[in-house]
């Protein structure tokens, strides 16, 4: 991509960086409320949720550890339906207290694929916490336990969300045009 179209086809900042800060300090705090003894696992969702893990790892002040899944179901700006299981995680689940740390619901596929198959490993505790919110855009049952901002129907990009694998690096959420 050239970088003149790079740039025009971002519409418009939806979410600023320092919104954004002020959002993840807090859930940091929920997380730190959550701990009781047991580790907390972190679980970014790769690759969109790896902005996000990153930054949310650095606002949790209890015993922490990180591990990575990724779920591939996007293909462009459409949803392809199938939820495949690329990566996943090594551990025995039963000693943690996992959370799943993810860029954005949308149609609920992807997480609802994730949550099934790791509370069949019989976590210790299981949360949901995701930075971005789509409800009008669900064509699954899915509810996060903890939801940083709730969006409308509109295709964003930055922040780890991508199109075709760029803009995942702007530090703030557009729209795209
Ligand atoms: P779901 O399975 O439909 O809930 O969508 C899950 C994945 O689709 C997310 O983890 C994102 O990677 C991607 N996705 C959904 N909406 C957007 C968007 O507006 N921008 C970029 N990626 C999106
Ligand atoms: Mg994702």
């Amino acid at each position: 991509m050239d970088k003149e179209k790079f740039i025009n086809s971002i519409k418009g900042v939806i979410i600023s960086e320092e919104k954004i800060k002020e959002k993840v300090k807090e859930a940091g705090k929920y997380i730190d409320s959550l701990y009781d003894g047991k580790p907390i696992l972190l679980v970014s969702i790769l690759n969109g949720g790896f902005v996000f893990a990153a930054d949310l790892a650095r606002a949790i002040s209890v015993p922490c550890e990180i591990a990575f899944m990724a779920a591939k179901s996007y293909q462009g700006t459409e949803s392809t339906g199938t939820v495949n299981i690329i990566l996943d995680i090594d551990k025995d689940l039963s000693q943690y207290n996992v959370i799943i740390a993810e860029d954005i619901i949308d149609t609920g596929r992807t997480l609802k694929k994730i949550t099934e198959i790791l509370k069949s490993r019989n976590p210790h505790t299981f949360k949901v916490i995701t930075l971005l919110d789509k409800p009008e855009r669900r064509v699954v049952d899915f509810k996060a336990d903890y939801v940083l901002f709730e969006i409308e129907d509109k295709f964003v990009i930055g922040y780890g969300l991508d199109c075709d694998g760029y803009y995942r690096n702007l530090p703030y959420v557009a729209e795209m045009s």
